[in-house]
């Protein structure tokens, strides 16, 4: 049995060399050189470069015809061994920033990484002698790089936030650069985190696409504040037209996560905008307009909340007893369109505009509500019809009976 499974090893590992090598020597000696080469050569069998038909030395250099160490691994054969961190853009750059080489393989692939990498904060450390910060192989894991979309990628979107919390979550490693390193944590636990971890929802944005993959800029305020309007435009464009969008600017409080924070974002209620324990209050006290404006908001908002409430409950009521509610539910459909328009027209603040669409929420479930009532109505009076209906026929029948019975005693 043993013997069996090392045989098996030992000829999977000679599939694997034979598929490596075509007669590369680096690959035929480095296989011989125990489990820390055996796992760079199996990890090389699913990278990038090895599916385009690169090897070894097309990164590394050197000859790989020559079978004795010295001449393959001679730097005068061009061989650059592995690169430190401080090398490492240049490394992988002399391929990449190459646009005539790229062309040749994959006209559609960027060549900008090496250029804008040295634009982020993690680029102009590197330059400055920080060996601690990212550079390509950090994020893109030598030997086994993958596209994006390949899920087995250190850069698939679901594996972003592992790959940057490694450093970003380790406290020794941040402690010198004042950093907090709860941003997996937060995000984990986000409305974001969950629906691209949890849910699998591509929608949801991973830390790349907030922070960029290789201009990851610092995120100061002004360069990263119109991140969240990628997606959630309409809040922004609200924003913008809203009282209180010249005095944020000068002031250069970001635009949303000033309320919303930016790693642990929640699912918002109107809890937000309520009186004591509410946003506005850090900024308006209970006699000022915006205040007041906040307060006019929420009841407005609780109350569409629950005339939808109330809808749902009656559609089931007339769906329990067997009802057609297809005008009820298509009706609701569009009070709850209205509920959440009316919820992202907070971001004018203006109270006009979300009672704008709160009343056509609230008119919409006002007629939902009433088509589900009028079908349980309709319901008890089919069975008060047919109660009624069954008794005539069973009267009916009793007579038919006694009629019969009355004919058959005076035939005898
Ligand atoms: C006959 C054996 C042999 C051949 C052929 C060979 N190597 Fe090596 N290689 C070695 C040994 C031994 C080391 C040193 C290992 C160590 O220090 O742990 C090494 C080290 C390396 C390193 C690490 C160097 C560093 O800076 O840490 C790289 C990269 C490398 N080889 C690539 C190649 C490439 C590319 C080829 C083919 C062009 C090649 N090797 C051919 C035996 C070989
Ligand atoms: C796409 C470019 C690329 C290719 C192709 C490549 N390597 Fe590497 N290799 C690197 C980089 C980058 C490093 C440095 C890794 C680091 O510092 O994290 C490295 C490091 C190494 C090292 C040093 C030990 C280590 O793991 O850091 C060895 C040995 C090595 N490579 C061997 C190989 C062999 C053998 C092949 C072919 C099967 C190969 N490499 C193919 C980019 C490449
Ligand atoms: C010898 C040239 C060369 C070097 C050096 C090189 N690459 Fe590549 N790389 C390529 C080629 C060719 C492709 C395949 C393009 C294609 O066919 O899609 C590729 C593909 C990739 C991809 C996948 C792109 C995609 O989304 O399709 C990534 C990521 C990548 N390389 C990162 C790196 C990193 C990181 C380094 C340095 C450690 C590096 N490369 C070094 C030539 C190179
Ligand atoms: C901080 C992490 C990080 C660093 C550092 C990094 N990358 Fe990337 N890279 C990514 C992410 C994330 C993606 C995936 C983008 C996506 O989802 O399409 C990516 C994508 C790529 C691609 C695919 C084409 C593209 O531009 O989207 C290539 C090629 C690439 N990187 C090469 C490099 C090279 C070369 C370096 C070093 C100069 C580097 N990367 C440094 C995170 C990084
Ligand atoms: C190899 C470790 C490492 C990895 C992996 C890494 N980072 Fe970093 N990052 C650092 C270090 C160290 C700094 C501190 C430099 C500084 O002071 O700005 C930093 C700085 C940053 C900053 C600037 C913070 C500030 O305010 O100065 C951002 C944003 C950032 N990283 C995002 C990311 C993202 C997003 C990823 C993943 C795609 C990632 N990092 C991957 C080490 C890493
Ligand atoms: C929805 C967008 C978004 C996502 C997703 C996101 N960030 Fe951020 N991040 C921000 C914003 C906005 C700031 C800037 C806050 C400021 O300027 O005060 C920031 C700040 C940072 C900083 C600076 C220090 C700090 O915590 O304030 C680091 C480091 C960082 N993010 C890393 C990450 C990492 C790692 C991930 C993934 C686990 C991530 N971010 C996911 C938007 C995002
Ligand atoms: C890549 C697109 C994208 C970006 C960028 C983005 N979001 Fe989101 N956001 C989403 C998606 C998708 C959801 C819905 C998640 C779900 O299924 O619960 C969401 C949900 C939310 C929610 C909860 C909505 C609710 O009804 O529960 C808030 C609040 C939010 N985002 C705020 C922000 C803020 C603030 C930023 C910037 C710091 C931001 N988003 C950046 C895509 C994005
Ligand atoms: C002054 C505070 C404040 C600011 C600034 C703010 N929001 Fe909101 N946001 C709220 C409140 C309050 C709610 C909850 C409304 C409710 O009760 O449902 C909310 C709800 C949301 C929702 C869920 C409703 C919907 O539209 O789907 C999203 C998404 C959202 N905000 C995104 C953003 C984005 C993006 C920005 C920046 C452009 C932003 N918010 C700026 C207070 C704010
Ligand atoms: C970070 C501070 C901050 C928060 C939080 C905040 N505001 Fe404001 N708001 C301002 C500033 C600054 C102005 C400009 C006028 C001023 O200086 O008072 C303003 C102006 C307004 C105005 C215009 C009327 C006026 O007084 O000039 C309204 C309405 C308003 N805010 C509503 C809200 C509501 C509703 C909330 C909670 C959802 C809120 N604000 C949260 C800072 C804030």
């Amino acid at each position: 049995m043993r013997q069996r499974f090392f045989f098996l090893c030992f000829l999977a590992q000679a599939v694997l060399i034979q598929s490596l090598s075509a007669q590369n020597q680096c690959v035929l000696c480095h296989a011989t050189m125990g489990e820390d080469h055996e796992a760079i050569l199996r990890a090389f069998e699913g990278d990038i470069h090895r599916q385009a038909g690169l090897s070894c030395h097309s990164c590394h250099g050197g000859d790989p015809e020559a079978a004795d160490a010295g001449s393959a691994m001679d730097p005068s054969a061009g061989f650059r061994g592995a690169p430190s961190k401080k090398e490492m853009p240049q490394f992988c750059g002399r391929c990449h920033s190459d646009p005539k080489y790229m062309k040749s393989f994959n006209p559609s692939l960027p060549v900008d990484q090496e250029l804008k990498y040295f634009t982020s904060n993690h680029g102009k450390r590197l330059k400055a002698g920080d060996a601690n910060v990212a550079a390509c192989a950090d994020c893109h894991v030598a030997h086994s790089i993958r596209p994006a979309k390949d899920p087995l990628s250190s850069v698939h979107p679901k594996n972003v936030p592992q790959t940057c919390g490694h450093c970003h979550s380790d406290p020794v490693l941040m402690s010198a650069y004042h950093l907090p390193t709860d941003q997996l944590t937060k995000y984990s636990e986000s409305v974001h985190g969950k629906a691209l971890l949890e849910k699998g929802d591509s929608a949801a944005p991973a830390c790349n696409t907030c922070h960029g993959n290789h201009g990851a800029v610092p995120p100061g305020v002004e360069n990263i504040a119109h991140v969240c309007g990628m997606c959630h435009a309409q809040n922004e464009e609200y924003f913008k037209a809203s009282p209180m969008a010249k005095a944020w600017e000068t002031r250069k409080y970001h635009i949303c996560a000033t309320c919303h924070n930016h790693h642990d974002i929640r699912h918002p209620t109107t809890e937000v905008l309520s009186g004591e324990t509410g946003v506005c209050k850090k900024c308006h006290s209970s006699d000022t307009a915006g205040f007041k404006t906040g307060t006019a908001m929420k009841e407005k908002l609780d109350q569409v909340e629950e005339s939808y409430r109330e809808t749902g409950g009656a559609i089931l009521a007339a769906e329990e007893r067997g009802m057609d509610v297809t005008d009820a539910k298509d009706l609701s459909d569009a009070a709850r369109m209205g509920l959440y328009q009316a919820r992202t027209a907070v971001h004018s603040f203006r109270v006009e505009t979300v009672t704008e669409f709160a009343d056509k929420s609230l008119e919409a479930a006002a007629k939902a509500k009433k088509a589900a009532l009028d079908a349980v109505r309709e319901f008890r009076w089919r069975r008060i019809g047919l109660g009624i209906s069954t008794l005539l026929i069973t009267a009916l029948i009793i007579l038919i009976y006694l009629k019969i019975k009355d004919l058959e005693s005076s035939k005898k």
